[in-house]
C-alpha cells in the first residue's frame, strides 16, 4: 500500500521558500532543514497508533490521556548526507528512535537511463528491524526514486517493519511513481510525506525548480 500525503501547511511552505531560494545562507539553508524535520515528524505522529491512558494529577484528579503506542518501535533512517539535518528536526519530535544510516550515492558519472540511475551503497547501519518496526526514512531530495527504491529493497532484506515512513522535502511524479511500484512490488505499507512535488527532473538528475544540491547547501560546497 502507497499513500502519498503533501504538508501544504503556510508555515512549512514559508520555509521551503527559504530553502528554494539561492540567497539563502548554509546556516540559514541547514537550520530550515532542521525546522521542516520537526514539522514531518509531528506530520508522521498523527498517523501512529495510540492508546488511552488514565493519570492523576498532583491535585488528586484522575484525567483520560493519550500515549503514542508506536512511539519506541520509530527507527530513523538518515540517507547521507543532506538529510542529517532534517533527522535533527525528526529526532526533537521521536527522541526515543533508534536510527540508522545509509550512505548511498548516484553513479551520476554513468548518466541517467530512463529517469534511472545505478545507485552505489558505501555504508550501511540499522538497529535490529523487527515485525513492529516503524521506519522513517530521511531523505531530502526525491528526483528520480533510484536512492530510495534501493534503500527500501536494502531495508527489507534486513527484516520486514510494520510500516514504512519518507520524510522528504521535495519529490517529482516520476519518484512517488517508482515509490508506488516498488511498495507494491515488497509488499510494504509506505507512506511518503513530502512538502512539495515539484514537475520535472533535468538531464542531470536535478529537480526543476528545486532548490539545487541540498548536501553542498547544507554543508557548503
Ligand atoms: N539531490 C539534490 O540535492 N538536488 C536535486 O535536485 C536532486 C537530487
Amino acid at each position: 500500500m502507497f499513500e502519498l500525503r503533501v504538508v501544504n501547511r503556510k508555515y512549512a511552505q514559508s520555509i521551503l521558500t527559504v530553502l528554494r531560494s539561492k540567497e539563502t545562507t548554509q546556516i540559514d539553508f541547514r537550520k530550515s532543514l532542521v525546522r521542516l524535520g520537526r514539522i514531518l515528524g509531528l506530520e508522521i505522529i498523527e498517523d501512529l497508533d495510540t492508546e488511552p491512558v488514565e493519570v492523576e494529577t498532583p491535585l488528586g484528579v484522575k484525567v483520560k490521556g493519550v500515549k503514542i503506542r508506536e512511539l519506541d518501535n520509530v527507527i530513523i533512517i538518515t540517507v547521507l548526507r543532506a538529510a542529517w539535518p532534517l533527522t535533527e528536526g525528526l529526532v526533537k519530535i521521536f527522541y526515543s528512535a533508534k536510527q540508522g544510516v545509509i550512505a548511498a550515492r548516484r553513479v551520476e558519472e554513468k548518466g541517467m537511463r530512463n529517469w534511472d540511475f545505478d545507485v552505489e551503497i558505501s555504508y550501511i547501519k540499522t538497529p535490529r528491524i523487527t515485525r513492529d518496526s516503524v521506519i522513517i526514512i530521511s531523505d531530502v531530495m526525491v528526483a528520480t526514486g533510484s536512492t530510495l527504491v534501493r534503500v527500501l529493497r536494502e531495508l527489507v532484506e534486513r527484516g520486514r517493519a510494520k510500516k514504512y515512513y519518507i520524510a522528504s522535502v521535495i519529490a517529482t511524479p516520476i519518484a512517488i511513481e517508482k515509490l508506488r511500484k516498488v511498495s507494491e512490488f515488497l509488499n510494504i505499507d509506505l507512506k511518503m510525506y513530502t512538502i512539495a512535488v515539484d514537475p520535472e527532473v533535468n538531464s542531470k538528475g536535478y529537480i526543476v525548480p528545486g532548490l539545487g544540491d541540498a548536501g553542498d547547501r547544507v554543508f557548503g560546497s
